[in-house]
């Protein structure tokens, strides 16, 4: 049996294990996957730990993914890009590092919501971790413009600077966003965890497909949408399955079936 788990702090609520267990179930893999709660001063000690009781990989959340980049002795581009690592893969003594976010929301949009990126204009909202995180798969997706907006404009300009060599990016202050509509809003502040909403134009919703990273609650974000006639309102549960889709396929090969998986998380 092969050990895989995910390590954060806290990680109490993770659905991971969960969604890992039914992924193995549909492959036909026999795995066991924990939830490890690392110390916050000794991530590396405790996942060197998990790596020589024989674990063949694990994902990282909150506070960690950085200290997983820096414990990782090879990276993906989308690690590189994203500065960040959400999942490892023990290779002999190789640490491969991968981040897989971005993966994550690009499949749900894609491929279980349906919606086409090529060409279309794409809002990101903040320019924290998150969105590093998803801008390169987002990129390759070859959309006519993706704007960044945030609260602190210096962030955002440096983003769209950092990644204007993979499409066309630009970045300003959530106050330059016009009244006018597009294709797709991502929310990636931290906003909703403290209740917020960014004051922000309401035109720009209009006929927009409304993403909010998070997931496992009705956030600001998703109310501001549907009173501004979003075409489709949508939360971040669908992305937290397939980027763990996208982890379970890094480490074994085999593709899940997604679709089944956030069914039955969302009944
Ligand atoms: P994460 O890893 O979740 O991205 P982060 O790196 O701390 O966390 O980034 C949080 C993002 O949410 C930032 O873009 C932040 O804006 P600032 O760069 O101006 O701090 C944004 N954010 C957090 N609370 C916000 C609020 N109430 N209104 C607007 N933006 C907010």
């Amino acid at each position: 049996m092969n050990r895989y788990g995910v390590f954060g702090n806290p990680i109490e609520h993770s659905l991971s294990p969960v969604i890992h267990t039914l992924f193995a179930k549909q492959t036909g893999l026999d795995i066991q996957y924990d939830k490890v709660l690392a110390p916050i001063n000794d991530f590396a000690h405790s996942a060197k730990s998990f790596i020589d009781q024989g674990a063949k990989g694990f994902n990282i959340t909150v506070p960690f993914k950085i200290e997983a980049f820096n414990l990782a002795t090879q990276l993906t581009l989308n690690a590189q890009t994203a500065g960040a690592v959400n999942t490892i893969k023990v290779n002999g003594s190789e640490l491969i590092g991968e981040n897989t976010d971005g993966t994550g929301l690009v499949n749900d949009l894609t491929k279980n919501l349906g919606i086409d990126l090529d060409n279309k204009t794409i809002l990101v909202l903040g320019a924290g971790g998150a969105t590093r995180g998803i801008l390169l798969p987002l990129l390759k997706q070859a959309p006519k413009r993706l704007m960044i907006a945030n609260r602190t404009t210096s962030k955002a300009e440096q983003l769209a600077l950092d990644f204007s060599s993979y499409g066309k990016t630009c970045g300003f202050g959530l106050e330059k966003i016009k009244d006018t509509p597009v294709d797709v809003i991502i929310n990636a502040t931290s906003a909703s965890l403290d209740g917020q909403m960014p004051t922000i134009a309401n035109g720009v919703a209009n006929d927009a497909i409304c993403y909010d990273l998070m997931y496992g609650t009705q956030t600001p974000f998703m109310d501001w949408a549907n009173a501004n006639n979003a075409k489709m309102v949508v939360d971040g549960l669908g992305m937290l399955v397939e980027q763990a889709a996208a982890a379970f396929e890094f480490w074994t090969g085999k593709q899940p079936n997604t679709q089944e998986v956030i069914r039955s998380l969302r009944s």
